[in-house]
């Protein structure tokens, strides 16, 4: 914070970039997400539950325009905490990419509570934690972008996928709630559906059973952090000002016509 107090919101199409926010920045998708924020010039706090000085900037990213933190969504004081932060630092958050999530799979009838909890906390409703504290900023600005990465489980329903299936097709009906509250203002939410992408998340299915999901894939090759990066940057963009309370797949045809 400065003499005057926090920073002040750049506006859009400021030089210093926009103000970006990806929960779960530390590796996979939203490592990607946030290299691709800002390699396209964004300024981007990206979190990690672990030490936020264990996360380095993108390579070619000037330190200034990187802001690693500490935030475990699941926990309130810490997402206030973050956002508080990133405020101090740069001004309100004007793009949240609402990305951290787990799995805990297993059947229904060996799933304990603790589990379907424990996704649904972290995938479902801290995602409605980050959201909720980042659209009360955006409203006064008139301006934002949000996108929850959901998953083409939330529409296929794997066996063993109750608990990530239902959080992840719950993040679909969240957004489309908040999409309609928030147009007005000229805030859009949408929803990023990836298929099969490598990262540790898949990586902890076995190599067998990634083939297998692979083989399923019409075209022919699992996903890449960067090709789920490439959509969330879009619908964050000025291109994409029209488009609002969609579910973008990034699955190579996997999920096509569910
Ligand atoms: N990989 C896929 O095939 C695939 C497909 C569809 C959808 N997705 C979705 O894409 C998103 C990213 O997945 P990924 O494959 O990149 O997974 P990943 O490599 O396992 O990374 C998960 C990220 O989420 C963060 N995270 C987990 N729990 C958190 C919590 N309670 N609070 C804050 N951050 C938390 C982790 O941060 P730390 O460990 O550093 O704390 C990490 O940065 C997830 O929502 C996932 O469901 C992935």
């Amino acid at each position: 914070m400065t003499a005057a107090g926090p920073a002040a919101p750049a506006g859009p199409g400021s030089a210093a970039g926009r103000v970006v926010l990806v929960t779960g920045g530390s590796r996979g998708i939203g490592a990607a997400c946030a290299a691709w924020f800002a390699r396209h010039g964004d300024r981007v706090a990206a979190t990690t539950r672990g030490p936020a000085d264990a996360l380095r900037p993108p390579a070619g990213v000037p330190e200034e325009r990187f802001l690693p933190i500490t935030c475990d969504v699941t926990d309130p004081v810490e997402v206030e905490a973050a956002f508080g932060a990133v405020e101090e630092r740069w001004g309100p958050v004007e793009v949240l990419v609402a990305n951290a999530g787990i799995t805990k799979d297993m059947l229904v009838v060996r799933m304990g509570e603790d589990a379907w909890h424990d996704v649904i906390e972290t995938n479902l409703t801290g995602a409605f934690r980050v959201a909720k504290r980042a659209v009360s900023k955006m409203l006064r600005l008139h301006r934002g972008r949000i996108v929850f990465v959901s998953s083409v489980g939330a529409f296929v329903g794997l066996p063993g996928q109750a608990n990530y299936a239902a959080s992840k097709a719950g993040l679909v009906g969240m957004a489309r709630a908040l999409a309609r509250e928030v147009a007005s203002r000229q805030i859009t939410v949408n929803v990023v559906a990836p298929g099969v992408v490598e990262t540790d998340m898949t990586g902890a299915l076995g190599e067998a059973r990634v083939a297998e999901l692979v083989g399923m894939v019409p075209l022919g090759r699992a996903g890449s952090p960067e090709d789920v990066a490439a959509a969330v940057g879009f619908l964050a963009s000025d291109a994409a000002a029209y488009i609002s309370g969609v579910v973008l797949p990034v699955d190579g045809g996997l999920g096509m016509g569910l």
